[in-house]
């Protein structure tokens, strides 16, 4: 069975206290650290970049998830590796050759993983299922912390978890953008088993809300079993 994974999106931590958060998420038992790069082109807005990942990974053992919603990646992807990119995932739309993109990362041993935009269709990704370890479904418009989840979500997950059967695949499904205790539970229901969160982690109790999320996550854990 795929584990269930919590990966705490920092660009909702407080940046001027990245260790602190850093080190909460280790302690409360977190699994990746959700690092997404924004470059003001593929969305509008500009976050961080290779030096800051280099911080992360200096102040923290835990998996590095590097989301890149930049244009034209394919020219960075060597640079991600060397800062210490665990997995990287790639948007659909920005590829010209999204087999040659995903080769590159699985020769130098990085998880490798595609995402596409809510209103790009779930189909696109059939042909490369099986070039991927994971696929990271926006349940957001990319571009920003702390939106809602959009509705027609939990459909688009469960056509693609009903795919990556069908190909026999095993194959991560990572959800990211607005999920919540209220949207975790339809995100998991529809075959989500890496969880972005970012605003309803960061807000209030870090330890705390990681540790509820844990729960909710057991309890998905043992009704599948
Ligand atoms: C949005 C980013 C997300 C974002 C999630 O483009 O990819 O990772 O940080 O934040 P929340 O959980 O607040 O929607
Ligand atoms: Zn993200």
């Amino acid at each position: 069975m795929r584990p269930m994974l919590i990966a705490p999106s920092i660009l909702a931590a407080d940046l001027a206290r990245l260790s602190d958060a850093l080190h909460g998420m280790e302690e409360a038992g977190a699994d990746l650290v959700h690092f997404d790069v924004m470059d003001g082109k593929f969305v509008p807005e500009i976050s961080f970049g290779e030096i800051l990942l280099r911080a992360v990974k200096r102040e923290c053992a835990l998996e590095t998830d590097v989301h890149l919603m930049i244009r034209d990646p394919e020219k960075s992807i060597p640079s991600f590796i060397r800062a210490g990119a665990d997995r990287i995932t790639l948007h659909l739309e920005t590829l010209d050759d999204p087999y040659r993109a995903l080769s590159m990362l699985k020769e130098a041993g990085v998880k490798a993983a595609l995402s596409i935009r809510p209103d790009t269709p779930v189909e696109a990704l059939f042909p490369y299922l099986s070039c991927c370890d994971m696929i990271l479904m926006m349940t957001v418009q990319p571009g920003f912390g702390g939106q809602a989840f959009l509705p027609d979500s939990p459909e688009r997950i469960r056509l693609l978890a009903e795919e990556i059967r069908r190909q026999e695949l095993s194959v991560d499904i990572e959800v990211d953008g607005g999920i919540n205790f209220e949207t975790l539970p339809l995100a998991v229901n529809a075959g989500a088993n890496v969880i972005v969160s970012g605003s309803a982690l960061f807000k209030g109790d870090l330890a705390a809300n990681i540790r509820r999320m844990r729960a909710v996550l057991d309890e998905a854990e043992e009704t599948d079993a």
